[in-house]
């Protein structure tokens, strides 16, 4: 494993492995504190961040490394003078590792493959995978296995949390039903479902299903995951329309009565209470969110000592 760009990379073994890892991490966090010492990540960030950005951060100094935030509006690549191919040679020779959230992933690909150190995916259009490696912590931890679950996914689906979501049921054997509008600009793009469904038969397991009957996904499942209908690229004035159109697919006690009776929640935050997931729900006794946030900062750790091979 040399990089960390999509979790269509990983085999279920390294899945399972950093799963694993991070636990351990989690329960002997001192055994750990000297593990990076003089190691440096450096961080691009194109888009905002809370959770991801401070998690890396802390993981560094828990690590005894150091992080350094850079912000791609002040680059001279976010400013369209210098190629992602010369940043990533540079980069290479100061830091030992790179992460970077960036809109593109073709750009990112592009950061990877003229790196000579590891490069980790924060986020891009088409993919969170440091995101959904941190939840199936919190799955393992609240549900004691991860995989043969029945997972629900409802709101907007053309999403980078939707498709790694998509990406690991397929990798590890979780039947996923999304339920989202038939709109194409909520509906995951065909190279992504062209992408799932190869995966799916790699790993003999099957691919998401689709449907635009919320009820119908949470029938059963053991677990709720939604995203904020406002993803950092989308436009303000874009606001009222995706609120209307998305509305029938609101996490709320209608939906999550139709599920086990063990089932959580989980969002991957920011939310919009009242929109995506009702208050009653994401302050209600069955979500993790917060457990969620704060298995982030393990999973990072998990993730940036396997790719630096401590
Ligand atoms: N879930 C997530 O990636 O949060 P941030 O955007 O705050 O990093």
């Amino acid at each position: 494993m040399k990089n960390l760009i999509s979790i269509s990379d990983l085999s279920p073994k390294d899945f399972q492995a950093l799963i694993k890892n991070a636990i351990e991490i989690k329960n002997r966090k001192s055994m750990y504190a000297r593990s990076l010492f003089e190691k440096s990540l450096i961080m691009i960030f194109q888009a905002p961040s809370l959770r991801t950005r401070v998690s890396f951060e802390v993981a560094m100094t828990q690590l005894h490394g150091d992080a350094i935030n850079y912000y791609a509006e002040n680059s001279p690549w976010g400013l369209g003078k210098e190629s992602m191919e010369d940043v990533a040679k540079t980069l290479s020779q100061y830091c030992d590792v790179i992460a970077a959230r960036i809109y593109s992933h073709s750009e990112i690909k592009k950061l990877a493959k003229n790196a000579s150190i590891p490069v980790i995916n924060m986020m891009t259009n088409e993919g969170h995978p440091c995101q959904i490696l941190g939840d199936f912590l919190t799955i393992k931890e609240k549900l004691g296995k991860i995989k043969g679950l029945k997972i629900a996914y409802l709101g907007d689906a053309e999403n980078n949390v939707t498709y790694s979501l998509m990406r690991a049921c397929a990798l590890t054997g979780n039947t996923l039903t999304i339920a989202c509008p038939k709109q194409k600009e909520y509906y995951p793009k065909d190279k992504v479902m062209k992408e799932i469904k190869k995966l799916a038969k790699k790993h003999k397991n099957k691919p998401a299903t689709i449907t635009t009957n919320p009820l119908l996904a949470a029938k059963n499942a053991d677990v709720i995951y939604t995203d904020s209908w406002m993803s950092y690229r989308i436009p303000q004035e874009e606001k009222d329309r995706r609120l209307k159109d998305l509305k029938p697919f609101q996490v709320n006690r209608k939906v999550f009565s139709k599920t086990k009776k063990s089932a959580i929640f989980m969002h991957c935050l920011p939310a919009m209470r009242g929109h995506e997931v009702t208050t009653e729900i994401i302050d209600g006794k069955r979500s993790v969110v917060f457990p969620q946030a704060q298995n982030r900062l393990h999973i990072q750790k998990a993730i940036l000592l396997r790719l630096l091979g401590k």
